[in-house]
């Protein structure tokens, strides 16, 4: 890449916590408030990641559970995510998979941002969740620590538009950096196979853009980029970087937490990924072969 070529990129964000402690009422909440505010009518999402505009920034919100997005993409070596929100019920306060979700988010050195969430309910007690993440090394900045806290109601709505400005801010520090003018590489968010469309995936850009009719391998499923629809269900030619795309014209049906790689033609592509499905296979073979003799010892 020419250093003129690198440029700001949208943050990735995932959204952690508790069981109904609100991650979904929060991820629909920003969704509803700025996505459908500008679209007449009312858009509904079309694929597991959306993006909203903030201040004329985009951010980008990944819908896989945070925890599920953490643990399959890491387990596979990816690393999707620039910044995660911790949800703490304020009514509820810390709790089992809050503590999980500081782990993972501290393992992948993924910066927390802790939206208190719930602050309608009368048994709110913010001062208690701010007490009891200190304990866990997440000190608000009111008291002389780094964590920013933002209180919010996901299901009034309230406090939505600090959240999404803190988001910007932690990611400003972050300088987070892409070449949209490379072949793009990225990160399959999900797939399935579709009866009428055949491997159907969810990809993030993550560098560079990805274009209609690029030669692509992804994992080990290999073709070329027929078609492409964004997070809103419209046809696009092109990706960005940090930008959720679905895409059709893979050979097999790939896996979350796979990596994509866009190659400079079909051929390439098409030896890429045949002989990455090999090593998958003799992988599986010597798995197998491990077993019958373990069998064999018991
Ligand atoms: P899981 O996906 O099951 O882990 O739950 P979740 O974290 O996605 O929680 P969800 O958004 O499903 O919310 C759980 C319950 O809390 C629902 O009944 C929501 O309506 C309610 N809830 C979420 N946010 C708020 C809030 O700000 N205030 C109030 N009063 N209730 C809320
Ligand atoms: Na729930
Ligand atoms: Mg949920």
């Amino acid at each position: 890449s020419k250093p003129e070529d690198i440029k700001e990129r949208p943050p990735v964000v995932t959204i952690m916590g508790h069981v109904d402690h609100g991650k979904t009422t929060l991820l629909d909440s920003i969704r509803n408030t700025k996505v459908t505010a500008g679209e007449a009518g009312g858009i509904t999402q079309h694929i597991g990641a959306y993006q909203v505009v903030v201040n004329d920034k985009k951010i980008t919100f990944l819908d896989t559970p945070g925890h599920a997005a953490f643990t399959t993409m890491r387990a596979r070596g990816a690393k999707v995510t620039d910044l995660t929100i911790l949800v703490v019920a304020a009514d509820d306060g810390v709790m089992p998979q809050t503590v999980e979700a500081i782990n993972h988010a501290k393992a992948a050195e993924v910066p927390i941002i802790v939206a208190v969430n719930k602050m309608d309910k009368l048994s709110a007690n913010p001062d208690r969740v701010m007490q009891e993440l200190t304990e866990h090394g997440l000190v608000p900045e009111a008291w002389g620590g780094e964590t920013i806290f933002v209180p919010i109601s996901a299901l009034k709505g309230d406090g939505i538009d600090s959240l999404l400005e803190m988001v910007l801010l932690v990611s400003e520090v972050g300088e987070l950096k892409a070449d949209a003018k490379r072949k793009a590489i990225g990160t399959v968010i999900e797939a399935q196979l579709d009866k009428g469309r055949g491997s159907v995936a969810t990809l993030l850009v993550q560098n560079g853009t990805l274009q209609i009719g690029d030669p692509i391998v992804v994992g080990h499923a290999f073709g070329r980029v027929r078609a492409m629809v964004n997070d809103i269900g419209r046809r696009v030619k092109s990706a960005g970087p940090s930008t959720p795309v679905e895409i059709t014209g893979l050979s097999e049906v790939p896996q979350a937490g796979d990596r994509f790689v866009v190659f400079e033609d079909e051929k390439t592509a098409r030896q890429v990924g045949e002989a990455r499905a090999m090593t998958a296979i003799q992988a599986q073979r010597s798995e197998k072969q491990r077993v019958t003799l373990d069998n064999l010892f018991e």
